[in-house]
């Protein structure tokens, strides 16, 4: 039996930089790898693959991300073997924060360490980038990366870079990203916010603990939408500041709120006072970046 953590993202930088053909979105985005994770356990089978969950509310169907990888990797390596995979759900869903796609990504490093298909990590990237846009940052053992593309071409930020701590809070109201970006297809000329550029939020953070450099740089284009949707998320963000946090956002197509803050007991501070609030309507994570291979 084979055992792997698939790691949470956020996103500290989205900017969408336009609409393309094939009706993704061409953006600039900056990732950050955290310690909050799911787990994973990968074991050989004569055929078939057969997927199991610990959380009855994720489709283990072949709408499972986890399950399109693995049949990626099995039709592109022409295995003929099967595996058993079960999952410990512990990354909120349709949050965000990137679970499925980290699953699927784990599934992909797995499968090719129990099948020993011997496949490169850009070989990897090829499948990943075919399951899902933020699958191939989850196959970079780095704690921040930049995507480029749909999300999907990585560069790995290298030197030393700080861990940061984070309250992360999820409201209970899943968020489709199709219907995110669609909103912000349509809405878009009504926005006029400038955005800060990604160099500046890279600087910041290569600047380590000045927190309020990076604070003035996050950004995300697609929080407006997921507010119009979830209004609680405008709520979160007030909360977070009123906490002392240095900044606020929504990562990815939401709904998960984030604050920035000094550091974990900071971080605890704050998540205490969130799930007193509002216990019932959302739930609370205290994270921090994931160490390098973590
Ligand atoms: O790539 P992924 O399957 O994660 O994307 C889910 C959906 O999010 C896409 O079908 C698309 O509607 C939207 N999306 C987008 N532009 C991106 C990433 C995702 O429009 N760069």
């Amino acid at each position: 039996m084979l055992r792997l953590r698939a790691p949470a993202k956020l996103n500290l930088y989205l900017r969408i930089l336009g609409r393309r053909p094939d009706g993704y979105h061409e953006l600039e985005t900056l990732f950050e790898r955290l310690d909050l994770a799911d787990e994973l356990a990968f074991e050989q089978m004569r055929e078939g693959l057969h997927l199991t969950c610990d959380d009855p509310g994720l489709s283990c169907g072949e709408d499972n991300l986890a399950l399109q990888a693995a049949r990626l990797l099995q039709r592109a390596c022409e295995v003929g073997r099967g595996a058993a995979i079960r999952l410990t759900k512990r990354i909120p869903i349709a949050a965000g924060l990137g679970g499925g796609s980290s699953d699927a990504a784990t599934t992909l490093v797995g499968l090719n360490q129990l099948w020993n298909t011997g496949r490169s990590v850009s070989q990897l990237c090829e499948l990943a980038a075919q399951v899902g846009s933020d699958v191939p940052f989850f196959l970079h053992q780095h704690p921040f990366a930049i995507g480029r593309g749909r999300g999907e071409r990585c560069e790995v930020l290298t030197g030393p870079l700080p861990a940061l701590w984070h309250v992360v809070v999820t409201p209970k109201t899943p968020l489709s990203t199709p219907e995110i970006y669609a909103d912000w297809d349509a809405q878009k000329s009504a926005l006029t916010q400038a955005a800060p550029s990604i160099t500046m939020a890279v600087h910041a953070l290569r600047n380590g603990p000045a927190m309020a450099g990076l604070a003035k740089g996050l950004y995300n284009d697609l929080e407006p939408a997921a507010i119009r949707r979830c209004p609680v998320i405008g709520d979160i963000r007030a909360l977070l500041l009123e906490g002392a946090c240095q900044g606020a956002l929504t990562s990815g197509s939401g709904p998960s709120v984030f604050g920035l803050c000094q550091d974990r007991s900071h971080a605890e501070q704050v998540a205490h006072a969130i799930h007193r609030r509002g216990a019932s309507r959302w739930t609370v994570h205290v994270v921090r970046t994931a160490r390098d291979g973590e």
